[in-house]
């Protein structure tokens, strides 16, 4: 593959070796934390839209592995001035970067940009569309915590029809046969989403029945359009993970959330912070290593690509 710009387009060798690569990077993290294998190599981060955990780890991805990485401030950037996202782009690719990471609103935007420039584009979040490294993250998560990334029983619950990080891990949990359940109220679940064999339920308790992985997902207000947004209160008493609602998934079931999260309103803060059960710090620590490994590989093709011209 030249870009990482959704799971969808991914064969399930195509994910397996991202993770088997990104198992190593934990290793490299928790020792040396250096590398050079993107020595020589220019990364620009280009975030439209906010970003703690996914700008930081690509950052530090980048730099572990040896690249040159820039972070463009887009809000200070000439966007403000009215210049377009594609002129944007091509002006970043007259310099000659080799790997361009790129976060924005809009659905299909880094795709565009993509067919656009010369070099490898990352996917960091594109509207409701997909956040690859996100699924892929959680996907290590799920596999050093369970042994395996196939026959599970895996709960993703509430703003579904908000998110890319539901699309993308639907995708990706789907490609590696795991049984999928999606928990929501009815206004935030996509319609039509059967379709992606998966099941549907809009109650906690039978939702979450003997599932091995509980993943949370933070209310999207912003993407709202104004349309339904529910009572705080009332969508944490039928939607917000707590240990009562827990009790119905395995005994040894993970909880996940991709962050940022809302405590209290999707998830409560104790249960969230509760290392028995919670590995959303693992998620965080994922996130690097699944950022070097996915920017090891499109490098290694971008270099083939280059010597073969
Ligand atoms: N999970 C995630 O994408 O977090 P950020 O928005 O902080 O990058």
């Amino acid at each position: 593959h030249r870009h990482l710009l959704g799971i969808e387009p991914l064969a399930p060798s195509d994910i397996t070796s991202l993770l088997d690569l990104a198992d190593d990077y934990v290793t490299l993290n928790r020792t040396a934390k250096h590398s050079d294998v993107l020595a020589g190599l220019t990364q620009i981060n280009m975030f439209f839209e906010n970003s703690t955990r996914t700008q930081a780890s690509f950052e530090i991805a980048g730099k572990r592995l040896g690249a040159d990485v820039m972070n463009m401030a887009m809000q200070a950037s000439s966007i403000k001035k009215g210049e377009t996202l594609i002129d944007t782009a091509m002006t970043l690719n007259a310099m000659h970067p080799d790997l361009l990471v790129v976060r924005h609103p809009q659905s299909g935007a880094v795709d565009l940009l993509a067919q656009k420039v010369n070099c490898a584009v990352l996917n960091a979040g594109d509207g409701r569309h997909e956040h690859p490294t996100q699924a892929l993250l959680d996907a290590l998560t799920i596999r050093r915590a369970k042994g395996r990334l196939h026959r599970l029983s895996i709960a993703i619950c509430g703003d579904i029809a908000h998110s890319r990080v539901a699309r993308s891990n639907i995708m990706l949990l789907g490609k590696m046969e795991n049984r999928i359940r999606l928990i929501a109220p009815p206004t935030l679940m996509p319609s039509g989403i059967e379709d992606f064999g998966v099941e549907v339920f809009d109650d906690m308790a039978e939702g979450l029945k003997d599932v091995d992985v509980v993943m949370m997902l933070r209310l999207q207000k912003e993407r709202m359009d104004g349309g339904f947004i529910p009572s705080e209160r009332e969508y944490y008493h039928r939607f917000g993970l707590d240990s009562e609602k827990l009790a119905h998934a395995k005994p040894d079931a993970i909880v996940m959330h991709p962050g940022p999260m809302n405590r209290g309103v999707e998830i409560d803060g104790t249960l969230a912070d509760d290392i028995n059960r919670s590995v959303i710090q693992e998620q965080v620590e994922m996130g690097v290593a699944v950022r070097m490994a996915a920017m090891d590989l499109l490098a290694q093709n971008l270099r083939t690509e280059r010597n073969a011209a």
